[in-house]
């Protein structure tokens, strides 16, 4: 028998009763998966029931005052998640449909590629494939290897029921296949399972090392003039933040005249961590080459670095205790 086949007849048998299991609504199915995103099924489960019992429909969470929306997200963390579900929310209500192809669901705010296949494949039934931590966990095992998973997923799928086969694959890591003593007597893939075949199936998957954190200290300088401030704009080539905006760092506009400590922050992406010491400075003529002055007015529509942002309001606090 096929590994589908085989998840297939353990997951009719074997799963545990979620209530986004009882729904083809692609709106529930969706909220479901960003919930448990970063979140445990046990703790989704009460939240899932409130918030579609609050917002039943993708319309209504479009129409939702922010405040009352983040109330009721209030305890299941990620806030963007919420910012994000809204936002998406109102992509539909406009479209007037919940986006039926893997690539109208890829485009919604705060899905990836995860999120897009188990959606596309649970509620819309489509041959997509979301590979989650549960389903790396299984698939390294079967395989014996870390190689070429997603391909794995793809060619074992039963594109007759993607649905059933992505729940099922989730469904095994979660409950059978676990990290940490996985309960292979009761698997249904046991015989195909080359780790268990070699004895290493708590060395699979094999975890990569987490990238050292790079601390790197930057002061940036608050150049204002007549309600203006210095600015520069990242070229579209910048590896980072391309067409982003930015003050000025030291060392960028010569014969700055440094002046008082304004504040310090931080900010940390990816591997990355900075901190931002941000001072006055004063400079004379006309503005450097690359650089510009921004008034309060442009600074409303310019795309702001977050180093930029926490500067401002860094600043305007000040200002406004003063
Ligand atoms: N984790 C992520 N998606 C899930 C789902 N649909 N059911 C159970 N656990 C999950």
């Amino acid at each position: 028998m096929k590994i589908a086949q085989k998840l297939k007849k353990w997951f009719e048998r074997e799963q545990r009763d979620l209530p986004w299991r009882r729904t083809r609504d692609p709106y529930a199915i969706w909220l479901s998966e960003i919930m448990l995103q970063q979140t445990r099924v046990t703790a989704v489960i009460p939240y899932y029931e409130r918030f579609l019992a609050k917002y039943p429909t993708f319309v209504a969470l479009a129409e939702a005052p922010e405040a009352e929306l983040l109330a009721a997200w209030a305890g299941l963390g990620y806030y963007s998640r919420a910012r994000n579900l809204q936002k998406a929310a109102r992509a539909m209500a406009e479209a007037g449909e919940f986006p039926p192809t893997y690539e109208g669901i890829r485009a919604l705010a705060g899905v990836g590629e995860y999120t897009a296949g188990a959606v596309a494949s649970i509620a819309f039934g489509l041959p997509e494939v979301g590979i989650d931590g549960n389903v790396i966990r299984v698939l390294s095992r079967v395989t014996g290897g870390m190689a070429g998973l997603k391909e794995v997923a793809e060619r074992e799928m039963d594109v007759r029921d993607p649905g059933t086969y992505q729940q099922a694959l989730m469904e095994l890591g979660a409950t059978v296949c676990a990290p940490k003593k996985p309960r292979c007597l009761l698997c249904p893939l046991a015989t195909d399972c080359k780790a268990l075949e070699l004895g290493i199936v708590e060395t699979l998957p094999v975890r990569k090392a987490a990238a050292a954190t790079i601390e790197e200290e930057k002061t940036l300088l608050w150049i204002e003039r007549e309600g203006s401030v210095l600015v520069w704009q990242r070229g579209k080539e910048s590896k980072r933040l391309a067409g982003f905006w930015e003050l000025p760092e030291l060392g960028m506009v010569e014969g700055v005249e440094l002046g008082e400590w304004i504040g310090a922050f931080g900010h940390s992406i990816v591997n990355h961590r900075y901190r931002y010491t941000l001072r006055r400075g004063r400079i004379d003529g006309e503005a450097p080459e690359g650089f510009r002055w921004v008034g309060d007015k442009g600074m409303e529509t310019l795309a702001a670095s977050t180093a930029f942002r926490k500067s401002l309001r860094i600043v305007t606090q000040k200002n406004k205790s003063i």
